[in-house]
């Protein structure tokens, strides 16, 4: 099946992230092809997807660490542009198991750009994250603060992942690539068909907030209020998923419509506005009128004391802005958990 319209390969569309674009995507008239390997995911995500879009999607089980299946993808569909979210995300167990990483997240955004330039599949959207910038002492980072030491072997992937983007872009003449750094993600679509399936115990703060609210989980632990911030407790950028989503159909879009200034380039995706642990949980708390017991641990290993973005580049060569606010984000994060757990 060739694409009729302007086609997209959405790589690991059946994540957290994927999912999300999948959906502004096709609202924004996108014919989208989908792979992932369901190893951090299942077929609940595609058919929420369906749901919300109301039609079914191309969809492969494919790893893209397998050359031999993703070039199949490419031969049967005829789309120009890619966006890879395929990659593992959970920092603790990179630093555990760090070759786990390597071969996952780079062998199969390897495999896609050589597939790209086989295929003269020209744009790349590559899911890059703020843990580029380590701990940074430039507040807001800006795109062209320098990159510190990675912290883990999960962030060193994402920055080998950007240079090995930046190179091919410099050497292909085809290849052109947008690395989009994420900061903190959080929240779900406000159908609560599609949002986070955190497997096991959650690293991440907000679903281990929302699992605390349903009862999953006894007590949030926050790890230390004693950073030099305002009150403590760490700083953070926390981005609404859907806004995330809609940044990537923008991106997207200065690709497909040559406005792009250079071939590779960088966009910090966040809101400018740093929050701390303790508002996120009050606020989760005011916003849904639920309780979530805490309590205050110790520092967790490797946190960066602040990070927020500098998001003036995103605003103003995307065009680009986020449009929901916390208190809606933190109600859709709670109606995806309800729904999980069939709470009314
Ligand atoms: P996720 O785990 O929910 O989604 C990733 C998807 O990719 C999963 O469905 C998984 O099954 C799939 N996948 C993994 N390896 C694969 C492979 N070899 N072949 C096919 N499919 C594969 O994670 P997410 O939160 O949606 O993250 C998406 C991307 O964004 C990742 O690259 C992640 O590193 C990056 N990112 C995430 C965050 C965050 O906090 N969520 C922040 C910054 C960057
Ligand atoms: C946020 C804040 C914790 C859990 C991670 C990755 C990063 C990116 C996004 C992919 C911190 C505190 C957390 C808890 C807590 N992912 N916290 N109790 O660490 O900013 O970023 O996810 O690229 O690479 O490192 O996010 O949600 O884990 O933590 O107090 O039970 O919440 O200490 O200050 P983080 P997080």
């Amino acid at each position: 099946m060739s694409c009729n319209r302007e086609c997209v390969l959405v790589s690991g569309g059946a994540g957290y992230i994927g999912t999300h674009t999948t959906v502004a995507l096709i609202e924004a008239g996108y014919d989208v092809v989908v792979v992932d390997n369901f190893s951090n995911s299942d077929a609940s995500a595609i058919s929420g997807v369906e749901k919300i879009v109301g039609r079914k999607i191309a969809f492969h089980q494919v790893d893209t660490c397998d050359r031999d299946a993703l070039k199949r993808v490419f031969e049967q569909h005829g789309f120009n542009s890619v966006i890879h979210f395929a990659a593992f995300k959970a920092v603790g167990e990179s630093v555990a198991d760090p070759l786990k990483y390597y071969q996952n997240n780079l062998v199969s955004f390897m495999n896609i750009l050589d597939l790209m330039k086989e295929y003269q599949r020209p744009n790349v959207l590559f899911s890059s994250s703020a843990t580029v910038y380590g701990d940074t002492d430039t507040l807001p980072v800006t795109e062209e603060s320098p990159r510190q030491p990675a912290m883990s072997p999960y962030g060193n992937t994402k920055q080998i992942a950007e240079d090995v983007l930046r190179d091919c872009c410099r050497a292909y003449d085809a290849i052109y690539g947008i690395a989009l750094r994420y900061f903190n993600p959080i929240g779900a679509h406000p159908s609560a068909l599609i949002g986070e399936l955190p497997r096991g115990v959650p690293n991440n703060l907000l679903p281990y907030v929302t699992q605390t609210a349903a009862g999953v989980r006894q007590c949030l632990s926050i790890f230390g209020n004693d950073y030099d911030t305002p009150d403590g407790t760490c700083l953070r950028d926390y981005i609404d998923v859907v806004d995330l989503a809609r940044a990537h159909v923008a991106a997207l879009a200065r690709m497909l419509h040559h406005g792009m200034k250079d071939k590779y380039e960088i966009f910090n995706v966040g809101t400018g506005n740093p929050v701390s642990v303790l508002e996120l949980v009050n606020s989760f708390i005011e916003a849904n009128g639920v309780d979530v017991p805490f309590k205050i641990s110790g520092r967790r290993q490797g946190d960066v004391p602040a990070v927020w973005a500098d998001t003036a580049l995103a605003n103003k060569e995307l065009g680009w802005k986020t449009e929901r606010n916390l208190t809606q984000t933190l109600r859709a994060a709670w109606a995806w958990e309800k729904h999980l757990r069939n709470i009314d």
